[in-house]
């Protein structure tokens, strides 16, 4: 693993935006994997801005969300699908049939988790995961004991990642249990990662994803192994900073 540290968040977010752009220069039919969630927002931001004011285009590429709430109904602010088209896919010229995330409102989930496992393989695999981290080290919706050798599946999700978020759920009007989530091992075959972590409420995690045990319980650990993962902090989640 690679490992940045910059300064401030609007840093973090250039840089990880830029790691993008060049992997969208170098191959502009990259299939891109992406995240929603707070930690991302920004990144998406800067990459907007790399689209409109220097021309990174996105009109061959194709993506895949990493997650989706199962039973949420695609057009909800809350659902991956909808924040995702608003913060990065109506905002560039990518070409809507190449978004893809899970249905959250397919009949049988298991069913269409495995589709879109098979979907990622016909489109060559994921060239660029882009991840946030929950803050007891899950990646995608792969909370601790999760098995490594799982692909996507249909996750519960943990009690601890529900009052993580409680605030953003309640504001949104949702109350998901379950999602559709890459799994551990989906999330490893892809040939490179970006990991991005803000603030000192991710220090210790991030302590643990980087310098501990490679160990299920501590899923973002796994990254550990990937054999081309960056990692990009601010200066108050890095490992290591005193107060
Ligand atoms: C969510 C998502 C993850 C995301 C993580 C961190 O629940 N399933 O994909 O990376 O939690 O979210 P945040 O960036 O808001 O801290």
């Amino acid at each position: 693993m690679r490992t940045v540290v910059e300064q401030t968040v609007e840093e973090v977010d250039l840089a990880a935006a830029r790691e993008v752009a060049r992997q969208l220069l170098s191959r502009p039919e990259s299939v891109l994997g992406l995240s929603t969630g707070s930690t991302v927002v920004g990144l998406y931001r800067a990459l907007v801005k790399l689209h409109r004011e220097c021309g990174v285009s996105f009109a061959r590429a194709v993506t895949f969300n990493v997650d989706e709430y199962a039973g949420m109904a695609p057009g909800h602010p809350g659902s991956c699908r909808y924040r995702i088209f608003e913060q990065l896919l109506d905002q560039v010229d990518i070409r809507r049939e190449n978004c893809h995330l899970p249905d959250g409102e397919a009949e049988d989930y298991e069913r269409e988790a495995r589709l879109y496992e098979q979907r990622i393989e016909q489109a060559g695999g994921i060239d660029l995961q882009i991840l946030g981290i929950g803050m007891n080290g899950h990646i995608g919706f792969n909370e601790p004991g999760t098995p490594f050798e799982h692909d996507a599946h249909v996750a519960v999700i943990s009690e601890r990642s529900l009052s993580d978020k409680a605030e953003f759920y309640r504001r949104a009007g949702i109350a998901p249990r379950k999602a559709i989530t890459l799994g551990i091992r989906s999330i490893m075959r892809t040939r490179r990662i970006l990991l991005v972590a803000k603030g000192a409420a991710k220090r210790e995690i991030m302590e643990k994803t980087l310098f501990g045990p490679v160990t299920p319980d501590v899923p973002a650990s796994v990254l550990q192994l990937h054999p081309d993962t960056v990692v990009i902090l601010d200066s108050a989640a890095a490992p290591g900073k005193s107060d």
